[in-house]
This record gives structure tokens, sequence and C-alpha cells, in this order.
């Protein structure tokens, strides 16, 4: 098992900033992942994994794997190792539920979530930090709770499997077992191991100190005892962007003085907003960002009036030399977003080569995001309040490592 390294170091260099509260890059807005998985001591997510997990589930590998979407790792390959030798493994996702809509890049890890669920066939667990967007966002404890059900709407919708799958927010469900592991933790981290893992400082009020145990314990199958009873050993497997990975370095750090395993991770970068600045799509200024809500004009008029564009300034000079697709965010965003590997390779060669105009990329763009938005509104408007209950009940799932969902 490979050893965290620079365990105490906080997140945050002179010329780039990554922590759970912000994503900032110095200049041009580009993000230096290399350097990000240098200090933060994880590992590249390389092809050969990738193949891996081709051979094992027997599909073609999600586009976010395909395109680097998810790039960083720690201890995935002993996570693929054991689900070769038929040992399964679980999920732990979470959103800290602080606006009311959606934008694309928070459903990233949802929709690649629900790909691993699918396909590795394993129960997941969802935690909604509503207590940690009270905190630090200023929300009321009552606006907290109701973010966090109105965002487990927007999860629901990705399509996971309620047979498979436990959403709970911390409100209701801290307690119990689980509160036991939140001090067990607690108790192995001293303050000044806290303020150089999340930067806290003596401004900071205690609740924000208290959090991290509680992001934390889900790594432990045994937080979930009507889920997991006496499967102590199950490893966890922890899909997030990467500005999460302080709280797991913390909890990968203390996990084998408790007798736990180390969650695994698989990192992604982030979607990056529409002016290509500050390294990711904001939900505090409306026009960063594609909304879950927009209407197919208003994505139009967005996609058209802010996406960054690598095309020249004139079309002379466009045909002559191309765009640069390095910066263009339409192109960024097909990457993401259109399956077909074939189409964007023709993109990006038409594109880059001049013959195509930002405009038609735009196009194709908006066609892409329109679609999807819309078939996340379908799903979305069809989940009701019944189903939210049935993902939150504290139950067991019985049929969770199963293929098939059971007959009914
Ligand atoms: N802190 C995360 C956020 O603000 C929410 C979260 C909780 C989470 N547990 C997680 C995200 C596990 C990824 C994985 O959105």
């Amino acid at each position: 098992m490979e050893v965290d390294k620079k365990e105490e170091l906080a997140s945050d260099s002179s010329d780039q900033t990554v922590n759970p509260w912000e994503v900032s890059a110095k200049e041009g807005g580009k993000i230096d992942y290399d350097k990000l998985i240098d200090q933060f001591g994880c590992q590249r997510l390389d092809d050969s994994l990738i193949d891996r997990v081709q051979r094992l589930t027997s599909r073609q590998p999600h586009v976010f794997l395909r395109r680097g979407v998810f790039f960083a790792h720690r201890d995935f390959n002993e996570v693929l190792d054991a689900y070769e030798r038929g040992d399964k493994f679980y999920l732990y996702t979470g959103r800290g539920p602080s606006s009311e809509a959606l934008h694309l890049g928070h459903l990233i890890p949802f929709m690649f979530t629900k790909y691993l669920q699918e396909a590795f066939k394993v129960p997941l667990v969802i935690q909604l930090t509503d207590d940690e967007k009270c905190m630090w966002k200023n929300l009321s404890v009552e606006e907290s709770q109701r973010l966090a059900r109105e965002n487990a709407k927007d999860i629901i919708a990705c399509g996971f499997d309620v047979t498979k799958t436990f959403i709970f927010s911390d409100f209701d469900y801290v307690g119990g077992a689980f509160y036991k592991n939140m001090v067990k933790v607690a108790k192995c981290v001293t303050l000044n191991k806290a303020m150089g893992i999340f930067g806290f400082s003596g401004e900071d009020h205690i609740g924000k100190l208290s959090f991290p145990p509680v992001q934390a314990v889900p790594s432990f199958p045994s937080s979930f005892p009507h889920l997991f009873p006496g499967k102590d050993k199950l490893r966890c497997l922890i899909p997030c962007a990467i500005d999460q990975d302080p709280y797991f370095r913390m909890t990968r750090d203390v996990a084998p003085r408790l007798g736990y395993s180390k969650p695994a991770l698989i990192e992604s970068s982030f979607f990056p907003a529409l002016q290509a600045k500050n390294g990711k799509m904001s939900a505090s200024d409306p026009n960063s960002a594609i909304y879950v809500t927009d209407t197919a004009k208003e994505i139009k008029n967005k996609i058209n009036r802010y996406a960054f564009s690598g095309g020249q300034d004139s079309i002379e000079k466009h045909r002559e030399i191309g765009a640069n697709l390095e910066v263009d965010i339409p192109v960024k965003y097909l990457s993401f977003f259109l399956e077909d590997d074939t189409e964007l390779e023709h993109i990006k060669k038409e594109y880059g080569e001049g013959r195509m105009l930002t405009g038609e990329v735009k196009k194709r763009l908006t066609e892409v995001l329109t679609e999807m938005v819309e078939r996340h509104r379908m799903a979305r408007a069809a989940v009701t309040d019944e189903m939210v209950d049935a993902f939150m009940a504290v139950r067991p799932l019985p049929n969770m490592f199963e293929s098939e969902k059971p007959l009914d």
C-alpha cells in the first residue's frame, strides 16, 4: 500500500488554490493538474487501469474515463485487484446542497457514479452535507435541509437504482454507529493537523473544525449498520472532484489507526466556466454556468454569448491558422458530453484546421446540451416525494450486490 505523502500540506500554494471551499488558478484560469497530483500525493489514472476496467466490466469505459475527466486515483488498482478475486466494494459520494438548481459541473460525479454502480453492480451511499453548507454558506438549518431534499431529486434523476442506493442527509442520519466513528476519527486529528490540511485559522468558528469527521466516516462500512452488518472489511471507493481530496487524505491517514481500510478514490478535474476563467463553473455567477433548469433559449444564448472561443478574430485568419483547441470552451464541453468519439475527433480536426467555424461548433454543443438538459428535466419531473423517501429510508438493501433487479 502506498504511503500518502505530504498529508499535512495545505492544498494551497502561491500560484493555485485547490481545497474543498476554493478552486482558483492563477493566470489564464488553467489548473495545473500534474502539479496537484504531485502536491496531494495521489496517482495518475493511466490507460492500463482504464483497460482493466473495460475487461472487468465487459463494457466500454465511460466517456469520463476515456477522455481523462477522471484522471487521478488512490488505490483504485487495489479495489480492482480485489474485485477480480470476487470481492466487491461499495461506492460513496456526496453533495453539499448549497443551491436550488444544479449546473452541469454538479452532475458530473453523479453521472459517473451511476456508471460505476451499473458496471460493477455495487451498492452506493450518497451523503448530503446539509450541515456543511449550513455552516459555510450561512444558510439556516431549515433551508439547508430543504435544499438537500431538492438536490436529492436531481441526484435520483441521474438514474440510480433504489435497490442499491442509500441517500442520507447529515442532519437526519448522523447518530448511532456513524457518530461513534466520527468521534473515533476526531480523536486522531490534532488541531495543528486540521489547520495544515484544511487551512483553518483562529478566526473560523468551531463548527467548521468539527465537520471533517462527518465527511470522513461514510468511508467506513460500520457507519451503516443497516447496510453492511458484519462486513467491516468491505472496501469503499469514492468518486469525487479532486477538491475533496483533503477530506480523504485525512480519512486515509486515520483509518489504519482505527483498524479500518483506507477508502480508495477516483478523482475528476473541474468542469470549466463558460468564460474559461477561474478553474471551475461557479454557482454564484449564473452566466458562468449552464443549469439543469435552463431553457433551450437560455442555453443557446449563454453558449453564443459567453463560451470562450479559441477561434480567430477574422474568418480569413481562422481559415488560415484554425482554432486554438487548447483554450476553446465549446470543444472542451463537447469532450465531456459528446459520446461519439469519431464525431468529436472530426470536429477537432475540422475546427483545429480552420475548415469549421466557431458558430458551427457552438451550434453542435447547443444541441448536445439542450438534449441532455431536457432529458434531465423530464427525469426530475418524474421523481416523486415517495421516491425521495424510498431512497432516504434507513433500510437494508438485500439485493445490493446482485446483477439483476429482483422481480416483484
Ligand atoms: N463536501 C462535498 C460538497 O461540498 C459533499 C460531499 C460529501 C462529497 N461527501 C462526499 C463529495 C464524498 C464527494 C465525495 O459538495
